[in-house]
């Protein structure tokens, strides 16, 4: 079990109206992984990590960084942090490479010019340092922005919705990126409403939705605990009941009794039917198509999400 870079506890916000975003969030960072906190539009993760950037003052708990209390030693948290926000900023006609070691600047480090270029190339924006950032497309100007929260070295990464609005490739490509971070060290928090990137990206998971966390887990953990099969198999003649020999497989019929339906834990869909099957032909059921499915993080985010099965733990 590896050390743990930030340590939140009961963290609560409140914004002047009276709108609860954070209700007694805990979450503990291991250092050096990638953490997606997953959440609909509205659910508190830019709050969330406003609060531990210092950008709002929480309303409740505590939260500690490098074992160190965020609030007292402050100065000292923010230089050790890096945070891509999910809103575009930065001065437009400023030159990449003038903005990036800019950024450096304002958290009190010396310049380092080669550094910065070692960043700027590992984003493969080398070639672009001298263009205005306005110049420059949607995902090169993301780049930049991360570029800008590399620029002092922060062992921590916040990238609040690293992807949205980037196409597919871009995507990809950030992944990537983010995948070379975290393989340099950086320990990386990433929010996203898109289950994919969770899928691909993450180390481990958590869920949050109208201010509290949902569930926390490794994120292999939360498909196995959580994952379903199903096997759906057409038949050619709507099926009056299930024969009792099929009673071992708690088989339902839907659509109006033509297809048979098995639903059972993750990763045994294909040969549960492989099966299944066998059974249904030794029970001389006539049938003209199987359809396996396995659950993806996407169903199991609807389900927690929409309060589903109890499934939160
Ligand atoms: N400055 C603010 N003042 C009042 N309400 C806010 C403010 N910022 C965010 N909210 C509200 O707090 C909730 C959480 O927002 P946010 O943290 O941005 O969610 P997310 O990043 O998950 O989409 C939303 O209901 C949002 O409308
Ligand atoms: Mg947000």
């Amino acid at each position: 079990m590896s050390e743990t870079i930030l340590d939140i506890r009961g963290l609560s916000k409140t914004y002047k109206g009276g709108l609860t975003a954070l209700d007694g969030v805990d979450l503990q960072i291991r250092k050096g992984e990638i953490f997606a906190l997953l959440g609909p539009n509205g659910a508190g993760k830019t709050t969330l990590i406003g609060a531990v950037c210092g950008l709002l003052r929480p309303s409740g708990g505590t939260i500690e960084a490098f074992g160190l209390d965020t609030q007292r030693q402050w100065r000292k948290v923010r230089q050790r942090i890096g945070l891509v926000p999910q809103e575009l900023s930065f001065d437009m006609f400023a030159q990449v490479e003038h903005s990036v070691n800019y950024s450096r600047g304002m958290f009190g480090c010396a310049p380092d010019p080669k550094r910065i270029e070692q960043v700027l190339r590992s984003l493969s924006l080398w070639d672009k340092r001298d263009a205005k950032i306005r110049e420059l497309s949607g995902g090169m100007k993301r780049r930049v922005m991360i570029a800008k929260a590399l620029s002092h070295d922060p062992e921590l990464l916040f990238l609040d919705e690293p992807t949205a609005g980037v196409d597919v490739e871009l995507r990809r490509d950030m992944w990537r990126q983010i995948g070379a971070l975290r393989d340099a060290g950086t320990t990386i928090i990433l929010t996203t409403h898109y289950i994919e990137e969770a899928q691909e990206m993450a180390d481990r998971v958590g869920v949050i939705n109208k201010g509290k966390i949902l569930l926390v887990d490794d994120k292999d953990a939360i498909m196995a605990k959580l994952g379903r099969s199903e096997a759906r198999i057409t038949l050619t003649e709507p099926l009056p009941e299930i024969p009792s020999a099929l009673d071992k497989w708690h088989l339902t019929l839907e659509d109006e009794n033509r297809t048979l339906v098995y639903a059972g834990a993750e990763g045994e869909g294909k040969r549960a039917a492989a099966e299944l099957v066998k059974a249904v032909v030794a029970a001389g059921i006539g049938f003209e198509g199987i359809v396996t499915k396995e659950s993806s993080l996407e169903d199991i985010f609807v389900d927690l999400v929409e309060g589903r099965e109890g499934l939160a733990a």
